[in-house]
């Protein structure tokens, strides 16, 4: 009698781990599933670039041996950061986005050519192999101030 109590005791208790630990585990397989899109999708709100990390502080971070990113802002009508420096033979992991509307990121004398469009985070990395000093331009149409739009990358 007296164990046949114990059992159910531990019976009540096995089922209450039980329930507990399905409990947990639906919880965590459904957190999982809840993260925001942003972190998947590389969406910004344009209205917010300047309060948005990294492109609250843009410009140039070391990530390793001649491995730079390069966060810039592009807005009608300029780039922040105005000039960025690297040594020769740097890989420039650059992260572009656009406060306003749709601008270019060309670099000249390089293939990196991209548009540029705002609520969106573009990446394209480069290597810089021959010094100089490289103009970016803005390629697509954005506003009376188009062809003033530039910044430059200097590479030595
Ligand atoms: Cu920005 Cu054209």
């Amino acid at each position: 009698m007296h164990l046949h109590r114990l059992e159910k005791i531990w019976l009540s208790f096995g089922i209450a781990m039980l329930a507990v630990f399905l409990i947990v585990l639906g919880a965590t397989a459904f957190g999982s599933g809840m993260k925001p899109p942003s972190e998947h999708h590389h969406a910004i709100d344009p209205t917010k670039v300047s309060e948005t990390a990294p492109f609250d502080k843009p410009g140039l971070t070391q990530t390793g041996d001649k491995q730079y990113e390069a966060v810039l802002v592009a807005y009608a009508f300029g780039y922040e950061p105005q000039t960025l420096e690297v040594p020769v033979g740097s890989t420039v992991d650059f992260m572009i986005t656009s406060s306003d509307v749709v601008h270019g990121f060309n670099i000249i004398g390089t293939n990196v050519n991209l548009m540029v469009e705002p609520g969106e985070v573009s990446h394209i990395s480069h290597v810089f192999d021959k010094p100089g000093e490289y103009l970016i331009i803005c390629n697509e149409y954005c506003g009376t101030g188009h062809e003033y739009m530039k910044t430059t990358i200097v590479v030595k």
